[in-house]
């Protein structure tokens, strides 16, 4: 499969169409973006790390059950997903406290979150991702009752297997966010990515963030620290094989 026209370069990836009209050819670029794109920097390596990790991870859940978008890999920063249509929410989940919800609430950084948090955000980037609550968003007619209630469940089971997956490599699952869209027979899919990018990843041994605060908060280099949550990763998935 060759990829054709651009269709959309966002911050992080650019995506292509193919000449398969259901398939999406995804590129992850070396750019990485903080402050909703104030800050921008370009980190050499830092796509293909994002693309492996999401690719492992997406392969995982397809195996387990959980409908994602994902298809193949084509290369270190290339993979084929199935084309959504995405709703305009980024749905985010919280274990932990930390971010805008420590702030907002003034609670110990970290202090579990039971049950898990969902959050949903909408997606606009003139609007600085608001928060949006269900009513907000079925009002104003981007998803419906039904939809979010099978988001809500869908983001549940992500959680389930990520927080496992990570606590089995001494790594809590701080947060995360998700993006979802539907394919053209209506299935719900879990799209995007699934990189420390989206992700809040503690170290449980020494505390250390391994994820985009690193980048948000210029606690040093990045893809050494991408590196490690690939390779842990890894390690795992080939020991229980
Ligand atoms: N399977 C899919 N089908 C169609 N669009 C998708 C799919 N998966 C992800 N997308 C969309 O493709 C874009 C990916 O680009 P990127 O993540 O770089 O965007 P971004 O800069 O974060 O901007 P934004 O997410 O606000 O549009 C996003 O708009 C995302 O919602
Ligand atoms: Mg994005």
């Amino acid at each position: 499969m060759e990829k054709a026209a651009v269709l959309y370069t966002g911050k992080a990836k650019q995506m292509f169409a193919t000449d398969d009209p259901d398939v999406l050819w995804v590129e992850y670029m070396d750019q990485a973006t903080a402050l909703n794109g104030k800050k921008k920097v370009q980190i050499a390596g830092k796509g293909a790390l994002n693309r492996q990790i999401s690719s492992l991870l997406f392969e995982e859940l397809n195996a387990a059950g959980l409908p994602t978008h994902y298809l193949q890999t084509i290369d270190d920063h290339t993979m084929l997903v199935k084309k959504c249509a995405m709703i305009p929410l980024e749905a985010v989940i919280r274990n932990f406290a930390s971010g805008s919800f420590e702030r907002k609430f003034q609670v110990a950084h970290l202090r579990p979150l039971v049950p898990a948090v969902h959050e949903f955000f909408y997606k606009s980037d003139a609007l600085d991702d608001p928060f949006i609550n269900d009513e907000q968003a079925i009002a104003l007619g981007f998803a419906t009752r039904e939809t979010l209630t099978a988001i809500h469940a869908l983001s549940d089971r992500v959680n389930t297997y990520l927080l496992e997956r990570f606590a089995q490599i001494g790594i809590d699952l701080v947060d995360f966010k998700l993006e979802f869209g539907r394919l053209a027979d209506g299935t719900l899919v879990l799209a995007d990515e699934l990189s420390p990018d989206n992700m809040r990843l503690v170290d449980q041994e020494s505390g250390n963030s391994l994820d985009k605060d690193v980048f948000r908060q210029d606690r040093g280099p990045l893809t050494p620290v991408y590196a490690q949550v690939l390779s842990r990763l890894q390690a795992d998935a080939a020991a229980s094989r």
